[in-house]
């Protein structure tokens, strides 16, 4: 059965009540009930995992690519700093998907650089929860 990692850094566990004005008010758990469904129906098998720890997400990543699967990262904070994540993805040959709740282009110039983007199948960024729809929406419509 095909694999879809689904992985959430730094501070995404406080969904629903961080920021709302930014990150809206849907919490991981109602973003990981969404994609459950949709992946349930589709005959993909969904793994969902979120960590604060910048070592773990790298070990998440390099799992998931060893085992021949699909990601879609919303490695937040870590997504502007981090190149062992980057490193990851080249190194295990992970297929990933980049999103972000937010626009991160619309704010802060340290949002702007993505250390992922650049390894990534492409990034979709500034639909709220919907944009991790669209990433397993894209992933579906692409053979493995
Ligand atoms: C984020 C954007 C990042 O800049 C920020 O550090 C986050 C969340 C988003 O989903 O919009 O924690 O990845």
């Amino acid at each position: 059965m095909r694999q879809i990692h689904v992985l959430n850094g730094p501070n995404l566990n406080l969904l629903g009540q961080r920021e709302p004005a930014i990150y809206g008010s849907q919490t991981l758990g109602d973003i990981e009930a969404e994609l459950r469904a949709k992946a349930q129906a589709a005959g993909v098998a969904l793994i969902f995992a979120q960590t604060n720890v910048e070592g773990e997400l790298v070990t998440l990543v390099q799992q998931a690519g060893l085992a021949g699967a699909d990601i879609i990262l919303n490695a937040a904070a870590y997504t502007h700093t981090s190149i062992a994540l980057r490193d990851a993805i080249k190194g295990s040959g992970a297929r990933v998907i980049e999103v972000h709740l937010s626009n991160v282009h619309a704010r802060e110039e340290f949002r702007h650089h993505s250390t992922i983007a650049p390894v990534a199948l492409g990034v979709i960024a500034g639909f709220g929860a919907k944009s991790y729809v669209l990433a397993l929406d894209a992933l579906l419509a692409m053979s493995r």
